[in-house]
């Protein structure tokens, strides 16, 4: 049924995805974001931070639905306590709620795997924030996106050599069928924790790499390097993928042949 949306990260390169398929589902869809932003396309913007734990009453106030997109590097179950605390002051919408695959299961112990895998911590730690937060609510874990496969893909391919976690696999997925398995989330029943999406084939991490040089037709040596760790130790058994869960359909080659092929 048709609802008033919040989308927090509804500016990010995930909720960017989001927000038209949710309009185009008949929702009223209201975008946090920390700057500022003009109403355009049907979208209100409200201004918020929810590390600052500022803006984000205004933001939360007659929504029905909340799809929880924001996110950084850290910080992650700090932000979702703040955005949980106005949410059930307002009332009790629906949450959901994007994770990633492994958060359970990369163990995140010594300072080193801190520096390294925190993220997963991180998410963890929200996901549990989520689950007691006593709304309505509905976690989805996707594996990687494609779009930070190219971006890491990118910043690694301006090395001469570019040295490469062995034993790294992924699953990467596109974004936009993240959006639109969010966007079904949203709009269903409550559902918990739901099954991982992870996309249709598990690469190694310099294959991915080659993917991309070879769809730019540059040439690099890649040298193999080995991460310390209890946490990098249970990346390399595969703890971030979901191979029983491939069920993305766009390959990395597809998804390159679009975004790389057609650059200049
Ligand atoms: N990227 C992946 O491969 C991947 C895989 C699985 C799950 N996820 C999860 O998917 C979510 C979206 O990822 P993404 O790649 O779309 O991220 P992104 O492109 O970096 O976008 C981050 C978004 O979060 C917002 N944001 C950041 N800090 C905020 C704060 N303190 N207060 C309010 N808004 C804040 C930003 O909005 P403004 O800049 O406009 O404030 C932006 O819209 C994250 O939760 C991420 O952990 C990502």
């Amino acid at each position: 049924m048709p609802s008033r949306v919040l989308v927090t990260g509804g500016t990010g390169t995930l909720g960017r995805q989001v927000v038209p398929r949710l309009q185009a589902a008949g929702c009223d869809v209201r975008v946090l974001s920390r700057h500022p932003h003009e109403a355009a396309d049907g979208i209100e913007y409200v201004t918020g931070d929810l590390l600052k734990d500022e803006g984000i009453q205004a933001a939360v106030d007659g929504a029905g639905i909340i799809v929880h997109c924001a996110g950084g590097r850290k910080g992650d179950d700090e932000a979702t306590r703040n955005l949980v605390r106005a949410a059930s002051r307002a009332g009790a919408p629906h949450l959901v709620y994007i994770s990633v695959i492994g958060a359970d299961r990369i163990p995140v112990v010594s300072a080193t795997d801190r520096a390294m895998f925190g993220y997963f911590a991180s998410k963890l730690a929200a996901e549990r924030v989520v689950a007691d937060s006593g709304l309505p609510w509905t976690t989805l874990r996707a594996a990687q996106f494609h779009d930070l496969s190219l971006m890491v893909a990118r910043q690694m391919a301006k090395l001469p050599v570019i040295p490469v976690p062995a034993g790294v696999r992924f699953q990467p997925v596109d974004t936009g069928e993240v959006a639109a398995r969010l966007v079904e989330l949203a709009l269903g029943t409550p559902a918990g924790l739901v099954p991982d999406m992870g996309g249709p084939r598990v690469y190694r991490m310099a294959d991915l790499l080659r993917g991309y040089l070879r769809a730019r037709g540059q040439r690099r040596v890649l040298v193999p390097v080995w991460l310390p760790g209890k946490a990098a130790r249970a990346v390399r058994a595969g703890a971030n993928l979901a191979p029983q869960q491939a069920v993305g359909h766009r390959t990395w080659e597809d998804f390159l042949a679009d975004r790389v092929l057609n650059e200049a």
